[in-house]
């Protein structure tokens, strides 16, 4: 681990009070940081050290009442000593003189690396890159980590990375998706591309269907402005589905060097069936939260939120048919979606496996005759391969049991969140699970025909009820391939 100087822009944000102190709080805790580590929130509120630390301290009480990974609450050795790496600087990313102030605190600390975490709206990262430039803060050992949404569609996600690119080189800029961090993804390579037994079934002779869901019960919170312009499309396919897609149907890597990694993920967005506005009309489903109820407690329509359209047109779910265009995948579905207000919170990753070709066994009515292999990343993680195995008894009666490929919860290990994972790959300058450039412009490609033919239909999204899966569409959209999301099967 070396030396290191983190930066925050966006420091009091939702994002770094609730992510990302968090997570360096708990690498802190288990002694995962160089012990000359710093970490300098930024922000526009006129607050100093003292302010700000009262600031997380306040939020930390509240999320702890909540059930979040608190930011500590007082009286616990490891904060205090996490408290020394912290510091706060008013800037403004639209004025120079925070950034002159920004550069004599970093200068007078000799680090070995200064990671500028931009967790800020995107319009921002252009100005701050050129301010930190100015003040010579892009030399080698400078990364600049860059949250998503990197802008709104391929041309402004192309603009942006121009502005970065004119003072920072690609090896500097790290593109977070923080879906790419979380163990159970990790684990999906080591599965993988570790054994010799998986890989050669994960294909069109032995697969039928992969479903990649990332389903919400959250509302669109305190982000109505921001989700409406921007809906489920581009904050969560466009970027986590596709890279999930990536990590399930990619090729062996040669080396585990990021761009090999890279190479082997963009292959399989360029493989991607480009979406005609037919497809469009027949594989795609737009959905929108109507009131009703989570956990039993009454939550209002999405048109009901805050800072939301009364009349707003934008999608809070989505559920797409994709295909593969290459020898491996030909021919197999794989079904994406996400929602805001859905039925539980779940995130999981189901690879179903073609049926026996000849069934000896009486299989009892509700059993499913396809064997898979199911990785759930939310609420709880787990790699299960379901099989149909025998019933004790006289005679053969199926049942279905799994393997437990993870066994996490029996096991005691510490198990590191996506953003604590992310954050220490860009201070140790580890690239593999950052979104290169390219590999991104060609996510934005691929679902350009879909907001434009959405756009030019002019059609409103399905309506669903909060607290369900999404529109009757939604299931629609496999019952005509023959299939079922996974929950209905
Ligand atoms: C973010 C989206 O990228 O991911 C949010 O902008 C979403 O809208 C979040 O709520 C979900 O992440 P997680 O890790 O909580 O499932």
């Amino acid at each position: 681990m070396p030396v290191f100087d983190l930066v925050i822009f966006g420091g009091t944000g939702d994002l770094a009070c609730r992510k990302l102190i968090p997570a360096l709080f708990n690498a802190h805790r288990a002694r995962l940081l160089h012990a000359r580590g710093r970490i300098l929130a930024t922000g526009t509120e006129p607050i100093d050290r003292a302010g700000f630390i009262a600031m997380l301290e306040a939020r930390g009480r509240q999320m702890a009442q909540v059930g979040e990974a608190g930011t500590g609450g007082g009286a616990d050795a490891d904060w205090d000593s996490f408290l020394h790496r912290l510091d706060y600087l008013q800037v403004d990313a639209t004025q120079d003189s925070g950034f002159e102030a920004l550069a004599a605190g970093l200068s007078g600390h000799a680090s070995e690396v200064v990671v500028c975490y931009l967790a800020t709206a995107p319009h921002l990262f252009a100005p701050i890159c050129a301010q930190l430039a100015r003040v010579g803060l892009s030399k080698r050992n400078v990364r600049v980590v860059l949250e998503k949404p990197l802008g709104h569609d391929l041309e402004s996600s192309e603009a942006i990375n121009d502005a970065v690119a004119r003072f920072f080189e690609e090896d500097q800029i790290y593109r977070i998706d923080h879906y790419l961090g979380k163990e159970p993804v990790q684990n999906l390579m080591a599965i993988r591309f570790g054994n010799i037994l998986f890989e050669p079934f994960l294909r069109r002779e032995w697969v039928r269907d992969v479903q990649i869901t990332i389903a919400e019960e959250l509302g669109v919170e305190q982000r109505g402005t921001f989700y409406d312009r921007t809906g489920a499309l581009r904050d969560m396919l466009q970027s986590h589905l596709l890279q999930l897609l990536c990590m399930v149907a990619m090729e062996p890597p040669a080396t585990l060097d990021a761009d090999a990694i890279r190479d082997e993920k963009l292959k399989v967005l360029k493989a991607l069936r480009p979406m005609s506005p037919r497809c469009v009309a027949e594989r795609t489903v737009r959905g929108q939260y109507r009131q009703g109820a989570i956990d039993g407690r009454p939550v209002p329509g999405y048109r009901d939120e805050p800072d939301v359209a009364a009349h707003s047109q934008t999608e809070t779910f989505v559920a797409v048919r994709a295909d593969i265009a290459n020898w491996r995948w030909a021919g197999v579905p794989f079904y994406l979606r996400t929602g805001k207000r859905m039925a539980s919170r779940l995130a999981e990753i189901v690879i179903h496996f073609h049926r026996a070709p000849h069934e000896l066994f009486p299989r009892p009515p509700g059993l499913s005759a396809h064997n898979r292999l199911v990785i759930t990343l939310q609420p709880d993680e787990s790699i299960r391969l379901y099989l149909l195995t025998k019933t004790p008894g006289d005679t053969i009666a199926l049942r279905e049991t799994y393997l437990d490929l993870d066994l996490a919860s029996s096991s005691s290990e510490r198990r590191a969140d996506a953003y604590e994972r992310l954050l220490l790959d860009a201070i140790h300058g580890r690239l593999g699970l950052f979104v290169r450039r390219d590999e991104q412009a060609q996510a934005w490609h691929w679902v350009k025909p879909i907001l434009q033919t959405w756009s030019a239909g002019n059609q409103a999204p399905k309506p669903y009820t909060a607290g369900t899966w999404g529109p009757a569409a939604s299931s629609a959209l496999l019952s005509r391939d023959g299939v079922a999301w996974h929950e209905e099967a």
